[in-house]
This record gives C-alpha cells, sequence and structure tokens, in this order.
C-alpha cells in the first residue's frame, strides 16, 4: 500500500519529482500543493502522511516543519541544485532525509523508503516555557484522536449549535486566560463538552496555563484547514486534543509575530465550526478590539486584532474581566463602554483579584457601587485574590478544579459558570458549596 503526499515544492522540477513520488510504489501524490498555507491545511485535515517540501518554500520553518510532524507527517526536504546552505537548512529544521530538486528517480525513491521507514514524529515546538510544569500533559495521538465525534449528536442544548462564551477585557492583564481557562474547565462535561480557544495574538498562554507542552497545532491549524475548506468537525476535534473529560483545547499562537494567520474572516469560521462540536465554546480574546484605521480600505489585509474581533463578534456572551485596583477599574468601565460599539451580546462582568489591599475596606461593596456608578453595570461577579491556589495552578500547568477545589477563586468560577448555565446549575452549586462547608 502506498502513503498518499504532497508536494510543495517551488522550483520548475515540480513535476519531476511529483513523478519520482508516484512511480516510487512508496507514496502516490495527493495534492501539489501551491504553498505553505495550503500545505499545512492539507497536513492538519489529515489527507497525507508525507510531504516533499522545498527548503525556500515562503514562510517554512523550523515550526511549521514540526507543525507536520504533529499532524503525523513525514517530510522530504528538497533543495536546489547545488544549494549546500539549503540542504543544512533543512537539516537544521529536523527534516533529516533531503535531496536536490533535480535528482533523479533512485536517489529520490531511496530518500523516500528512508522517509516512509520513519515513525511519525511529534517535535516540540521551538520556546518552550522557561518553567515546564511538572506533570506536562500527554500528547493528542495525531492520527485519530477525533474522540469518537464523528456521528455524535450536535453539541447544542436543543440539537442545535452550543453556545460561544468569549473573555475579553483591557489592557493590563487582569486575568482574562485565568479566567478563561477555569470557565471552560467547570463548563465542560462529557455530555456538554467544552473547547477552550485561545485567540491572544498578543501573548497566547493557555496551552502553558494546562500543561499541553508537546505544542498541538491549534487555531492557527484550524484557521488554515477552515481557508482551504478542510474544516469539519472530525479535522477540528483532530485539532482540539482533550485536556480533560469533556474539556478541549484549541491552543494559541506559539509565536506573536505569527498573528497574519489569524485572519478575522477565519477565525470567524473556526469559531462556527467549535459550536458545532462543543456545548461551550469558551474563547479567550486579546485585549485590543480597535480596528486598524489605515487598513480599513483593505478589506481582506489582516488584521492584529481580527481574531479577538471575531470572538467578540461571535459571542452569545462576552466575560468581561477587569482588576480590582483603581487603574483597573477605570479601564474597566471604559472597557464595557467600547464593548457596546462591537456585540450587543449580553454581558457578564466579573472584577478579579478584589482584595481590601486595593480598594480599600468591604471591598466588593465598594466595586459594586462605583461599576455601577459610573458603568451602569447592576450585577458583577467577584473573583477574589487567591495568589495561593492560583500560583499553584499556574505552576503545576492545572486548572483551579484540578489543584485547589473549593479553593476561594474556584468557588467564584463555578459561580461565574453556573451563572452562564442558568437557573439549575444555581441550585447545584448551592449544594455543592454546603457540601465544601460541612467537609
Ligand atoms: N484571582 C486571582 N488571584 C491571584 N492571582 C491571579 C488571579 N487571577 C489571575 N491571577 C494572576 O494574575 C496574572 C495575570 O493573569 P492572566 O494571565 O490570567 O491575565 P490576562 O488578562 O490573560 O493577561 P495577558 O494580558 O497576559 O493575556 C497571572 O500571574 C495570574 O496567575
Ligand atoms: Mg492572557
Amino acid at each position: 500500500m502506498t502513503l498518499p503526499a504532497l508536494t510543495a515544492v517551488t522550483h520548475r522540477w515540480e513535476s519531476d519529482l511529483a513523478a519520482h513520488l508516484d512511480r516510487s510504489g512508496h507514496v502516490h501524490v495527493a495534492r501539489r500543493c501551491a504553498d505553505l498555507a495550503e500545505l499545512l491545511g492539507c497536513a492538519a485535515a489529515g489527507i497525507a502522511r508525507v510531504a516533499a517540501v522545498s527548503v525556500d518554500l515562503r514562510g517554512l520553518d523550523a515550526s511549521t516543519v514540526a507543525e507536520l510532524g504533529g499532524y503525523g507527517v513525514r517530510v522530504l526536504g528538497v533543495h536546489p541544485p547545488a544549494d549546500e546552505v539549503g540542504a543544512r537548512t533543512l537539516r537544521r529544521w529536523g527534516v533529516s532525509e533531503v535531496v536536490s530538486a533535480d535528482a533523479g528517480f533512485e536517489v529520490v525513491e531511496a530518500a523516500l523508503a528512508v522517509v516512509v521507514s520513519e515513525p511519525a514524529v511529534r517535535v516540540p515546538e521551538a520556546g518552550s516555557p522557561l518553567l515546564a510544569p511538572a506533570d506536562p500533559r500527554p500528547a493528542a495521538d495525531p492520527e485519530g484522536g477525533d474522540g469518537g465525534v464523528e456521528g455524535r449528536d450536535p453539541a447544542g442544548p436543543d440539537g442545535g449549535r452550543g453556545s460561544i462564551v468569549t473573555v475579553w477585557g483591557p489592557t493590563g492583564a487582569p486575568g482574562r486566560t485565568t479566567v478563561a481557562v477555569n470557565l471552560a474547565a467547570e463548563l465542560g462535561t462529557p455530555d456538554a463538552p467544552s473547547l477552550l480557544v485561545d485567540a491572544d495574538t498578543y501573548g497566547a498562554a493557555v496551552a502553558q496555563c494546562l500543561g499541553v507542552l508537546d505544542e498541538a497545532p491549534g487555531l492557527a491549524a484550524a484557521v488554515r484547514a477552515a481557508d482551504q475548506g478542510l474544516l469539519d468537525r472530525p479535522a477540528l476535534a483532530r485539532l482540539a486534543p482533550q485536556v480533560q473529560p469533556g474539556v478541549r483545547v484549541l491552543t494559541g499562537l506559539p509565536r506573536a509575530d505569527r498573528w497574519p494567520e489569524l485572519r478575522e474572516h477565519a477565525v470567524a469560521d473556526v469559531l462556527q465550526e467549535c459550536t458545532r462540536l462543543a456545548r461551550w465554546t469558551v474563547v479567550d480574546a486579546g485585549f485590543c478590539l480597535e480596528r486598524d484605521e489605515e487598513l480599513s480600505f483593505d478589506t481582506a489585509a489582516p488584521r492584529r486584532n481580527g481574531a479577538s474581533l471575531a470572538a467578540v463578534s461571535a459571542a452569545d456572551t462576552v466575560v468581561v474581566v477587569g482588576r480590582a485596583d483603581p487603574v483597573g477599574l477605570q479601564r474597566l468601565v471604559r472597557a464595557v463602554d467600547e464593548l457596546a460599539a462591537h456585540t450587543v451580546a449580553p454581558q457578564t462582568v466579573v472584577v478579579n483579584r478584589v482584595r481590601a489591599a486595593a480598594v480599600g475596606r468591604d471591598p466588593d461593596r465598594r466595586i459594586r457601587d462605583a461599576l455601577q456608578r459610573f458603568a451602569g453595570v447592576s450585577r458583577i461577579h467577584v473573583v477574589p485574590d487567591d495568589p495561593a491556589a492560583v500560583d499553584t495552578a499556574l505552576l503545576r500547568g492545572r486548572t483551579l478544579a484540578e489543584t485547589r477545589p473549593g479553593s476561594p477563586a474556584h468557588q467564584a468560577i463555578v459561580r461565574l459558570a453556573d451563572g452562564l448555565r442558568g437557573p439549575v446549575a444555581e441550585r447545584r452549586r448551592r449544594r455543592r458549596a454546603h457540601r465544601w462547608r460541612a467537609s
């Protein structure tokens, strides 16, 4: 049996090479890709096991080679004739078999024999965290791993689509990621699963918070697959590994300078597909919702804030997170105002890291009064400052529910999740709180 292969080769030798691949008896060419986006989209969709890729393919680098490995695609490197530097570059990126673009059939066939016998390795992304969690989660299985979604009932409560909860907030690290991660963990159950999407183009952090070190391909890959028209529920499930029963994660950009990959319309398409896979799609959105004025005439140009804008406009509910100190609260007031220009979805305001030292005695009441007066917000969720629990969870790359269930921060997130779920959940929470007190 021959393995399906992709080509993404920029040279005039491409057709000869494709013919050699087809004749080799090891592979058959499933698709000849015009550029890196198409190559990665096809790889993400799982339609190939081998790719012949030339070193000067625009955008190819160590991380995209690793990404191919992440999809279980083995790479045959191709370099221009007599280009020793190109050959070395490919090897540095982790491609062990390289051939010259004008290589004859025997050379290509021999290299392919080695490539197809290699295990489909998953290479860790460059830029591993400085402090790795003691206990990283196992990598998702790149071969299968669709979690049996094929044929399962649609995600929504009435057999329709699930809900999108976008967690957003102003600049100043108010705790968007902390809230998003723990909210997704709280909302997701095997019967009503959640999918956490890291759409922060300034500082993606969800993978690290959840100890997903063996970098999953994530949102960038899902966006590429959506662009190719190849993103369906099984393909999305393959890109979004389960981190605990009922909770999947679509990790963010491994490097912030890759933000142009997250185009607004494609992120919007991905989020719609998420609602078919999960009952709850929780999006960690970047802080900034400004549009680049100078680009506004060009609707096709990528925008740094496109992913956040897509997440806010697609939201069924926006959770607005602000920090409980004078600067954070002032920013929160402006944020609530700013959000009104982008969505009519209901807002749930969360004030995080609440402590008397930052706002004075009886901080809950003071904050409620201030937000009522200056932002017209009558109902807020308060999350206390709880470094003991939050730091432990972050250090271990786990959720609050896994590391410090019943801690003040965890209880606040549980209340928030129940508020989003509705009145039935509220009653369940009261029973659970009673049990925590009793124990
Ligand atoms: N309730 C809390 N108690 C104590 N520490 C907290 C709490 N919430 C968040 N933190 C800490 O505050 C810092 C910022 O939190 P987080 O990364 O969630 O913010 P963010 O809004 O996502 O920031 P960024 O702008 O980097 O995306 C982290 O160190 C986190 O551990
Ligand atoms: Mg964050």
